[in-house]
């Protein structure tokens, strides 16, 4: 039997985890802290989108075994090919459960919730319910909610877990609602509920530099994007890189037995909320010849006649906005102070900097290896 001294002398990746105290295995090695062997540990994921897909292909690496939803049949295929089982399910056109999905949810042991809620709130417990899982073996259940939920604060001050609720508002209103929906389903089941307020989620495929990139590709005009309202530069955002996000979410399922309580809500967010602006600032900055070329390549998008141009006019948007990003900052500075206490202080990309020169990067190892 392996003691908490033995595994951190032996294994190094085991860390020592703020007050709880306990060693986290971000392996699939398991020691005597865990109540569950690996292989025992099955997740049911609703929802196998850009959070969910990459948690699922993680974890099965990891040795877990995953089953998840998506609407479509069409599956990409990194999914196909790392294992992670896929059942076609979308709540709209579903009026009842299927055999094949409540067999799988019977057997799984975890269960997160990656749908977005709509306006009445979760779209699977308000229209379809969740069955009576006479022989369910779920010890743990995620709600990926939003920090949408927070009202905006003008001031710099931070926005914690207990920050009031933007109830009036519309998109707030259905996670709020979603929120309340899977307290009342999990009380009731007696099954531990971690709620993931998560902030603007972005990396691989997904970021300021995707959008310039596509943008150009596609020859929009970025200095109007810039000096458009809909940019709203100005205002402050909190975001999480994807890795960081499947990272705090797998350590949660590990530590599932640490949790405090029936029920827990913490912010997904990163070390520095900042303006978009700053954020395209960035990744205007990143961008070069090799990355545009990678980008193209990787997209199969022909004829960069215009670059020149076009690169020049950034450099002049890139002026602009640095001008601005200095004026009224505002909206929300999402805190992660509880995320880190939980689940550990370290972050792969504890801001934008790391996070975007990792997208940068991920371009560029991507088109070389899936070169022709
Ligand atoms: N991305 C962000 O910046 C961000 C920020 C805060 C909160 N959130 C919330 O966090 C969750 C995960 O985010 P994400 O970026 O991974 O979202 P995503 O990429 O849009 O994935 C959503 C997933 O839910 C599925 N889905 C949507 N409507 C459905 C329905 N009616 N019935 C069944 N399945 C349905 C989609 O199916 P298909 O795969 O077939 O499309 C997809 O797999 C979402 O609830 C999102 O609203 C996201």
């Amino acid at each position: 039997m392996w003691n908490r001294k033995s595994c951190f002398l032996l294994f190094p990746r085991f860390k020592l985890i703020g007050k709880a105290n306990k060693f986290v295995n971000k392996s699939s090695f398991t020691c005597c802290c865990h109540k569950a062997k690996v292989e025992d540990r099955h997740l049911f994921i609703f929802g196998l989108g850009y959070l969910g897909k990459a948690l699922a292909v993680q974890l099965v690496r990891q040795g877990w075994k995953v089953t998840g939803t998506k609407r479509t049949e069409s599956v990409e295929k990194e999914i196909l090919e790392s294992g992670v089982e896929v059942i076609p399910f979308d709540t709209e056109s579903s009026d009842d459960w299927n055999e094949t999905l409540l067999q799988k949810l019977n057997l799984a042991t975890h269960l997160l919730v990656c749908i977005p809620a709509n306006q009445r709130g979760d779209p699977l417990l308000s229209k379809l319910g969740l069955p009576n899982l006479q022989k369910h073996r779920i010890r743990w259940v995620g709600y990926i909610s939003s920090t949408l939920v927070y009202e905006a604060s003008d001031s710099m001050s931070w926005i914690d877990e207990n920050a009031p609720l933007a109830i009036q508002t519309k998109k707030a209103s259905y996670y709020i609602a979603a929120e309340e929906q899977w307290k009342r389903w999990t009380k009731d089941c007696n099954i531990r509920l971690m709620i993931f307020r998560l902030s603007a989620l972005y990396g691989p495929s997904r970021s300021a530099l995707d959008t310039l990139l596509r943008m150009q590709s596609i020859g929009w005009n970025i200095k109007e994007f810039f000096e458009s309202s809909s940019f709203a530069g100005d205002v402050m955002v909190s975001r999480i890189h994807q890795m960081d996000a499947c990272e705090k979410i797998a350590t949660s399922m590990l530590l599932e037995w640490t949790m405090p309580g029936n029920l827990c809500i913490v912010n997904l967010s990163d070390n520095l909320p900042c303006t978009r602006a700053e954020c395209f600032d960035y990744a205007f900055q990143l961008l070069d010849e090799d990355t545009i070329k990678a980008w193209r390549a990787l997209h199969k998008i022909k004829g960069d006649e215009d670059l020149f141009t076009v690169e020049r006019s950034w450099k002049e948007v890139g002026k602009q906005m640095r001008t601005r990003i200095t004026e009224h900052k505002k909206g929300k500075r999402i805190l992660n102070q509880k995320l880190k206490a939980l689940f550990g202080e370290s972050l792969y990309f504890p801001t934008f900097f790391q996070g975007l020169l990792q997208v940068k990067n991920d371009i560029l190892r991507r088109s070389l290896s899936e070169e022709p």
